[in-house]
């Protein structure tokens, strides 16, 4: 049975048993926060078991795309040395939704997995576990599956702690648990481990091939575990080893699909079809979690979801490196995957030149790093020392940009200990070096325990307030004195602080006739702004009566350009494509800068279109809207909401019209028109897969086109041309002209030179058999040589060395002429003058050039040639 007939098998199943079948979910879990990647079946209805999200089913099975790399199951450096682990696999699943419970999950398993309808394992080759307390699994599976006591395994909290076992599944730190019952395949005496719970467990003899959780609890973030509303039932069997399983094999990469991937990595390194070659399964397995990743729209970057992605390429791409491919190779195997797997998931057709593309520049880039690095580890290694100096692998991951993980991986390959606290020391070393480097900002470390402050600023510009706290520089005071820079904690204030990427505001703080310059206003607590700035004139004191007034032409700039943003977010996903997110956001006064996931420069096309959408969006003049409401409205409401940020139960969503719904806590125009012009004024590449924008909105983009207007004039003006049209035509002749002129001045200069060069000779020292002449000139290295050339070519017996100092650097050149290069020889002449000057040369013996750096001791190396010369002609 190939694998895929065993995944449409299940699915069959399930269904015959009153089972939606549900497709996979995005490997990206856009509306999770809490995971990397999608992990497990049970993921798209944890909402289900929570009882937020109701179906019209209470019965589901899914064939589940996974990625277990980092997070809480990681198995990466598991992959490719062990028969069983990937860093992506199909999780085949049954589910059940407050329906049937525990009795119902095993009978179901075991009806599939040995009925001669279906699977026909062989009974006796079949065991299963259940949590140590959980005597009802235990009863199901003697008494009613009959199986004996001897093959059911009790597994306790084996993990150090409560609830801490291998029979206790739970999706993440927090979200839904329970204990589960796991069947595992026993491939034969012949391979070497043992059952669950004894000593030998890890071998590969007992595989895990279904486990069944019975999902009871919700674990929230104190550990608590809350009851759910309704028992339920979460399965999952891994679809590779299955396959292994009723194809014969004992490991996966034995099965049908693997096989293939696994000559195709052959065929790509260059190296003959083994299955004892480590690094092959390690590519045959990472092209399919890059892949899919990039299928699902993530991007290699350097932060979270694109960092792991990042890291399983560059493993892959290592391994290749070991066996002998240096050149780029992964993205090749693309077309092998989407033959074994595109029919199932037809998202991997659909893009692939697009999974190609991403794959192949970060393959290139990631080569130049590797062949470095490698060096350098290869070097640290040769010794006979047991263990990696901190020092080194910190040097190869600062230095040389190899992942620390790159180099952890080596080491384990070889037996060689990481010296992890040296590394860390370094790693010390290196922040606090950053941190003095850091340019003065609002200090946001400050000592504070009184209220939070109330903000005020979405509706109003000024308002009255209270002094809490001041801090003189970063110890708390009572009082500030005027020329002192501080911070000025408020009970409530209309001043944002610095947050989603938009800057804090600036204005002023008044008590009575005192004076507050507020010049940056930063969170120094979740909710406690403070305003960092300097005393104009008189004192402030705590309990102060203030009034705080934010700058109000700079507040509306800030807003303009951050309602810009979100038109720009949206245009930009629309023209290039969902794979887009944000990478990072700077709004301020004068610009917003926005870094997107994007895997090549974006065109002057695309810039002109998203331009052209975000500019009608504004002169559609919609109302901008923004609203408070639970989480769980805010993803109904189609929300964006970005990747690893921490939003509370209850989000601020800002809608303008149908062009944009975001989360988010920025201050906004009232409607999109008061923007103005939005004017997309950079584009550039930051980072592998990373490109930055720059746009201007609003008073900044009409001077920014008059700037441009005077710059046309200026340049028409200095051109001398008549219109617009011809500008270019006129600067393109100029510029051929220029070209021209260069030569022909190249040329006079030359015969100037050489014309020089002759009076040269008549100044030449007679030492007998040979004249010699030796001077500094100014000429440039190939004037030099002209002059040289032609000196030698004028006489007989001409032995010439000239020098000519340009930019503190010396150039040397020395001829002889042929009768005489006999006994002088112009090469080793210039190597003699060039080690004088700190440089080296050579060359033919009639003619050669060198160079030098120490132009100081020039003289005295011309001095020295007359001697060497005559001792050359004694
Ligand atoms: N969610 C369970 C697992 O991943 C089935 O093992």
């Amino acid at each position: 049975m190939n694998t895929k007939q065993l995944r449409q098998k299940f699915l069959q199943f399930f269904e015959s048993k009153g089972h939606q079948i549900v497709a996979s979910s995005s490997l990206v879990p856009h509306d999770d926060p809490t995971l990397l990647f999608t992990n497990a079946g049970m993921n798209q209805f944890k909402d289900v078991f929570l009882g937020f999200d109701k179906r019209p089913y209470s019965r589901a099975t899914t064939a589940q795309k996974c990625v277990r790399a980092g997070g809480k199951h990681n198995d990466l450096e598991n992959v490719g040395y062990t028969a069983r682990h990937h860093t992506f696999f199909e999780m085949m699943g049954n589910f059940s939704f407050g329906d049937y419970f525990k009795r119902d999950a095993i009978h179901f398993a075991w009806e599939f997995l040995t009925s001669p309808e279906w699977l026909n394992l062989p009974k006796e080759k079949l065991l299963a576990t259940v949590y140590a307390e959980d005597d009802e699994a235990y009863a199901v599976w003697r008494d009613e599956i009959g199986l004996p006591e001897s093959k059911i395994i009790r597994i306790g909290d084996n993990k150090g702690g409560r609830y801490a076992s291998d029979n206790f599944w739970q999706m993440g730190d927090t979200g839904p648990c329970g204990p589960c019952s796991e069947i595992f395949y026993d491939h034969g005496e012949h391979i070497w481990g043992g059952p669950p719970g004894s000593a030998e467990e890890d071998g590969d003899r007992f595989i895990e091939i279904w486990n069944c959780v019975f999902m009871q609890f919700n674990r929230d973030e104190q550990g608590k575990m809350n009851p759910l509303p309704k028992p339920s039932v979460d399965t999952g069997m891994g679809l590779e080893r299955m396959a292994a399983v009723m194809q014969h094999v004992n490991s996966n990469y034995e099965i049908d699909l693997f096989q293939n991937l696994l000559k195709a990595a052959a065929r790509e390194t260059g190296t003959e079809f083994s299955m004892d070659v480590p690094s092959l399964k390690v590519i045959a397995d990472h092209i399919r979690a890059c892949a899919f990743l990039i299928a699902d729209g993530v991007l290699p970057s350097n932060e979270g979801r694109g960092y792991v992605l990042r890291r399983i390429i560059r493993r892959a791409v290592r391994h290749g490196y070991k066996l002998g491919q240096k050149g780029a190779f992964f993205h090749k195997l693309v077309p092998d995957l989407v033959a074994e797997m595109g029919e199932a998931y037809p998202e991997l057709k659909e893009r692939q030149s697009q999974i190609e593309e991403a794959l192949k520049n970060e393959e290139t880039r990631f080569a130049q790093t590797l062949e470095t690095g490698m060096a350098l580890l290869e070097n640290a290694l040769s010794g006979s020392q047991n263990t990696l100096d901190g020092e080194i692998i910190f040097k190869l991951y600062d230095t040389y940009g190899f992942p620390y993980d790159l180099t952890a991986d080596i080491c384990r390959e070889r037996g060689i200990e990481m010296d992890e606290a040296g590394f860390e020391r370094e790693m010390a070393a290196q922040r606090a070096r950053a941190r003095a480097a850091q340019s003065f900002k609002a200090d946001t470390q400050l000592a504070y325990e009184g209220q939070d402050t109330e903000f005020r600023g979405y509706t109003e510009r000024q308002t009255e307030a209270k002094i809490l706290a001041l801090y003189q520089d970063s110890e708390p005071v009572n009082e500030l004195h005027e020329g002192e820079t501080g911070t000025v904690v408020l009970d409530h204030t209309p001043f944002y602080a610095e947050s989603g990427g938009q800057v804090g505001d600036v204005g002023y703080i008044f008590a009575g006739g005192n004076r507050f310059e507020v010049r940056d206003t930063q969170k120094i607590k979740a909710a406690v702004f403070g305003q960092f700035g300097v005393l104009v004139s008189g004192s402030l004191k705590v309990g102060d009566a203030v009034r705080a007034e934010i700058d109000n032409d700079i507040r509306n700039a800030n807003m303009r350009n951050h309602s810009a943003t979100h038109l720009m977010h949206r245009a930009l996903r629309e023209v290039l494509g969902s794979h887009v997110e944000q990478k990072g956001s700077l709004v301020t006064a004068e610009v917003t800068r926005f870094d997107i996931s994007h895997p090549q420069p974006v065109t002057a096309e695309e810039i002109a279109e998203v331009e052209r959408r975000v500019n009608a969006a504004i002169l559609a003049n919609v109302a901008v809207d923004a609203e408070i409401m639970s989480m769980e409205d805010a993803q109904k409401a189609g929300a964006m909401m970005l990747f690893g940020e921490k939003y509370g139960d209850e989000v601020r969503v800002l809608k303008m019209g149908d062009f944009s719904t975001e989360l988010c806590g920025g201050t906004h125009v009232q409607r999109t028109g008061d923007i103005g012009l939005f004017k997309i004024i950079s584009e550039g590449g930051i980072a592998a897969g990373i490109r930055r924008l720059e746009a201007i909105t609003g008073l900044n983009a009409l001077q920014w086109a008059q700037n441009q207007e005077r710059l046309v004039k200026d340049i028409i003006a200095e051109v001398k041309a008549q219109t617009e049209r011809d500008v270019l035509g006129k600067i393109q002749a100029n510029a051929a002209q220029t070209k021209v002129l260069e030569k022909e001045l190249a040329k006079a200069k030359a015969e100037l030179a050489v014309h020089a060069g002759a009076k040269l000779l008549d100044k030449a020292q007679d030492l007998g058999a040979a004249k010699l002449v030796v001077a500094q000139i100014e000429a440039d290295a190939a004037a030099l040589r002209e002059i040289v050339t032609d000196l030698t070519g004028k006489s007989d017996e001409a032995v010439v060395l000239l020098a000519a100092v340009n930019d503190g650097k010396v150039s040397l050149c020395a001829g002889v002429s042929k009768p005489l290069t006999a006994k002088v020889k112009a090469g080793d002449l210039v190597k003699f003058v060039a080690e004088q000057i700190g440089g080296k040369g050579g060359g033919r013996p009639d003619l050669a050039q060198a160079g030098g750096t120490d132009a100081a001791k020039l003289p005295e190396a011309l001095n020295s040639v007359a001697d060497w010369v005559g001792g050359k002609l004694a």
